[in-house]
């Protein structure tokens, strides 16, 4: 079949509106959110339901022609965009936006793999629950992309990632079958777990086309607090002694730099110092309760002010207000867009043993700053899951191949210190494109044997994101 044909019958399956060739409507599907990758496609198809999807897996399996799944794209990795060279579709599951069903009953909300984030914190709201996972791009993320990613956020430290929050998928499998997987069953043993397989496959193992999530209750009233100090040691010290009075309450605890402070009040507008001396160290700190507000805010300044006396922390300002709270979120969640203005660095989103976190970045940033001169660490994130992003921003006079050159040696260096430490060089992003010949490189042989035996048993024909998360037996091949 040639490719005029192909679309030809993609149109006959999916009417004119499901289909464009048209290489100015696709451009803004084929680029990364971090600007890292432009691939190529032949169209950008767009079903609007679970039958269209079946049809257009069909048409490419038989076409032999690849397919990736995109959501919000707003992915850190480009997976959900092709590759430069690729014959391939772009199939958006945006047009997929239905909230299918809520269940106060049974804590479990239905959502189509279009829906995006924020709009299912809002309907589990007008119920009286909610969905505890947020992240800052809430405002385009579409659970299908986050279930994808198995993405974490900023309230994995109480509630874990998006795995532990997927009750079932729904989802068009390679040969264009349907598993029908949208159960909401809390225990369910049958076997092979294909939700959990599905869920941060990269769309490498089939199309998610909805997913039953687990609600919690409302826990509205919320205390959201500013902390400086001295260093990543105290603010775990700190963590640890913060859970100790107030318990799981605590639900986000994130660190963030002087440096990464300094390129938000630079570049996002409306945003000024939190506190009024300088520290080397900050951290966010929420905790919620749906209970009694005043006291758990009487809790948590008497736990703050033996954090002060014992030199753990040096300030701290609890917000005395919604938008003083949602002030101190914005300078924690522009990070990633500050970075993007100032110039795109080598990312790294890594995870090691929690209590191991302060001593790898104290150590790995002088070494990272020794090594590569003139380079600036960046580590800030999500300290209490032992996730950081570990990015290192090029010298100020880098020339503009910088990350495509002198950016690889530097991820191979700080992978090699993670691994060190028994490491992951992914803790919520994934490998996509970005880091495959990382992960082909580092990975156990085991674990890469077992998940291209995966890839191949559910995907024989390689049509389902090829290129992304699992690498290609001859690594040459991976580039
Ligand atoms: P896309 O970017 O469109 O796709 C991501 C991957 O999923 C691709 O491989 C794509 O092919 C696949 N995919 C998408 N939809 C489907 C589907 N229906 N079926 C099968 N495969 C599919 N991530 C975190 O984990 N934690 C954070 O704190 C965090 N913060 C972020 C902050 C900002 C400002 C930004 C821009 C991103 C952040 N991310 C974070 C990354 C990103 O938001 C998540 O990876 C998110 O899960 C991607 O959702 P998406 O809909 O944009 O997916
Ligand atoms: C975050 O925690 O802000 C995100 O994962 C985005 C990033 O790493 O830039
Ligand atoms: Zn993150």
């Amino acid at each position: 079949m040639d490719d005029g044909e192909f679309l030809d019958k993609l149109r006959a399956a999916l009417g004119e509106g499901g289909v464009t060739a048209d290489p100015a409507d696709l451009e803004p599907w084929l680029t990364d959110w971090r600007g890292r990758v432009t691939g190529n496609a032949l169209a950008l198809v767009s079903p609007r339901n679970a039958g269209e999807v079946q049809a257009v897996v069909r048409l490419a399996a038989a076409a032999g022609i690849p397919i990736v799944p995109q959501g919000g794209n707003t992915g850190m990795v480009a997976g959900g965009v092709p590759r430069p060279g690729d014959r391939a579709i772009v199939l958006s599951l945006r047009k997929m936006n239905a909230i299918r069903g809520i269940d106060a009953g049974d804590n479990s909300l239905v959502a189509e793999a279009g829906v995006i984030l924020s709009e299912v914190h809002r309907a589990a709201e007008e119920v009286g629950r909610r969905f505890p996972l947020s992240l800052a791009a809430k405002g385009s993320a579409t659970i299908g992309g986050l279930v994808s990613t198995n993405a974490g956020g900023t309230q994995v430290l109480r509630f874990g990632p998006m795995r532990s929050l997927i009750l079932g998928i729904e989802a068009v499998l390679p040969d264009g079958s349907l598993f029908e997987g949208l159960s909401s069953l809390r225990k369910d043993n049958r076997g092979y777990d294909l939700r959990q397989l599905l869920a941060g496959a990269e769309g490498t193992l089939g199309i998610v086309t909805a997913a039953s999530l687990k609600l919690v209750p409302a826990a509205p009233h919320r205390i959201v607090a500013w902390l400086g100090l001295g260093s990543a040691y105290d603010a775990l010290s700190g963590l640890r002694a913060l859970e100790g009075a107030v318990g799981d309450a605590v639900e986000s605890f994130e660190l963030v730099p002087a440096n990464a402070l300094a390129l938000v009040l630079k570049h996002i507008p409306d945003t000024r110092a939190p506190l009024r001396s300088d520290h080397d160290w900050h951290v966010l700190v929420e905790m919620r309760t749906s209970g009694d507000v005043a006291m758990l805010r009487t809790i948590a300044e008497t736990a703050l002010a033996t954090l002060l006396e014992d030199g753990l922390i040096a300030d701290a300002a609890i917000a005395e207000s919604e938008a003083q709270a949602e002030a101190f979120w914005k300078l924690r969640e522009t990070i990633s867009e500050a970075e993007r203005i100032d110039g795109t660095g080598a990312k790294h989103d890594v995870s090691v043993p929690v209590s191991a976190m302060p001593g790898f970045i104290e150590s790995t940033a002088p070494q990272v700053e020794a090594e590569f001169p003139g380079c600036r660490v960046i580590a800030f994130g999500h300290l209490g899951d032992g996730n950081v992003h570990f990015n290192v921003q090029p010298p100020k006079d880098a020339a503009p191949g910088w990350v495509a050159e002198t950016g690889v040696l530097v991820s191979r260096f700080v992978h090699d210190r993670v691994r060190e430490v028994g490491g992951s060089l992914s803790a919520e992003h994934g490998i996509g494109q970005l880091k495959l010949e990382e992960f082909a490189r580092l990975a156990e042989p085991a674990r890469l044997a077992a998940m291209r035996s995966i890839k191949h048993a559910l995907d024989p024909k390689g049509i389902m994101n090829p290129g992304k998360l699992v690498p290609l037996a001859n690594p040459g091949e991976n580039s």
